[in-house]
This record gives C-alpha cells, sequence and structure tokens, in this order.
C-alpha cells in the first residue's frame, strides 16, 4: 500500500468510534521519502479542521523545533498514533490505539525511516512496546536514542516531549529545545 493509499483508507475509516465525531481525519503530511519521521498523540481540533498534522499551537511550536535540528517541515514525514481526533481532545483510549495502528505501522514500512521522533508519551510508550524495548516513562526515555531492529533494517527511535506539554508547562521548554539540538547531531550521523 503506498502512502496516498493509506491515506484513502484512514479519511473514510470506521473502524473505531473517533470517526463519529471527526470532521477530518488526518492521514499524516510531508515527505514519503524521508528520513526522520515524528509520530505525535492525535489530532487537535486545528487538524481535524484541516485534515493535516500539527497545524495548531502544538504545530507552531513543533516548526520552531524543527529550525533548531536543521530540519525543513517539507523533509520529514508527520503523523499520528490515532487519526481521529479525540473529543474535548482527551487522551486516545487502548481500544481506539489498537484499531489505529495498523495505519501508523504500513505508514513506517512504506517510509522506512533512519530516525523516528516520538512526540509525547503516547507515542513513546507505543513504539517501545511495538519493538520489544521496556518503556521506562517519558521522563527517562527522553533524549536518547535506541537502536530498533525492524523487518526493514534498523531505525532510531528518539522519544521527546510533547510540544503541547511544553506549553502548558514551560519548565519542560528547554529540555524539549535541548532534545532537538541532540537531535540535530544524531541526523547529522545518518
Ligand atoms: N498534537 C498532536 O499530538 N498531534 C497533532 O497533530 C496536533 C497536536
Ligand atoms: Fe479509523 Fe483511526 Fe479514525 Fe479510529 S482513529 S476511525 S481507527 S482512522
Amino acid at each position: 500500500m503506498t502512502l496516498d493509499e493509506i491515506a484513502v483508507q484512514v479519511r473514510t475509516c470506521t473502524k473505531c468510534p473517533l470517526y463519529k465525531t471527526r470532521t477530518n481525519a488526518v492521514p499524516g503530511d510531508g515527505n514519503p521519502h524521508a528520513k526522520i519521521m515524528f509520530i505525535g498523540e492525535a489530532p487537535g481540533m486545528n487538524e481535524d479542521l484541516q485534515g493535516k498534522p500539527f497545524v495548531g499551537a502544538a504545530g507552531k511550536l513543533l516548526n520552531t523545533m524543527l529550525e533548531k535540528a536543521g530540519l525543513e517541515r517539507s523533509e520529514v514525514y508527520i503523523t499520528n498514533i490515532v487519526k481521529c481526533r479525540p473529543p474535548e481532545n482527551r487522551d486516545p483510549l487502548p481500544d481506539e490505539k489498537e484499531a489505529c495502528s495498523p495505519y501508523l505501522d504500513a505508514q513506517i514500512g512504506q517510509i522506512q525511516p533512519h530516525v523516528i521522533v516520538c512526540l509525547g508519551r503516547h507515542s513513546a510508550e507505543y513504539m517501545f512496546t511495538k519493538y520489544g524495548l521496556e518503556f521506562p516513562g517519558i521522563t527517562k526515555a527522553r533524549g536518547q536514542p535506541y537502536k530498533v531492529d525492524s523487518l526493514f533494517g534498523h531505525f532510531i527511535l528518539f522519544p521527546v516531549y510533547h510540544p503541547a506539554a511544553t506549553i502548558y508547562n514551560q519548565q519542560l521548554r528547554p529540555t524539549l529545545e535541548h532534545d532537538f539540538e541532540v537531535l540535530r547531531g544524531l541526523i547529522n550521523n545518518e
């Protein structure tokens, strides 16, 4: 399945109850040949309205962080664990994450990135569990590269705090900036 074919399926998906309250599903966006892939949690209000990931306040902050890492948004691929907005921006439920995960798995298989940046706990926990790593929590895991073996070869998992978390808790911002500087070094070695 190509990324476009995956997106077509996502936009019409009814595999979990989130389809009932969405305006638009948000399959993902960016370079299909990206070396770096970013995985967030779930679309928010602006993403739901536009059908694109990270276009609201968290997206603005992500853009700033990408600059720190020396990355253009057009060269990376950005998606979420769950492709439809949970009502009131609540956390996605385990059943919703499970129902949606085949789309993410297919996207990763298509893109075959060298580095996957997990934005926040939901994303990091899913990826660690999927690839057989014990997840020590986002506070311990963040800012460090984890080498992972997959069907298409190895890649690096790099968890960071969710940009939105650093909007609510400004004290986390310097850590997020630090981790994107680390990411810059990591990418230069890839
Ligand atoms: N937060 C996310 O996790 N994903 C988005 O697309 C927007 C905000
Ligand atoms: Fe389908 Fe995922 Fe949307 Fe649920 S969140 S309806 S599984 S695309």
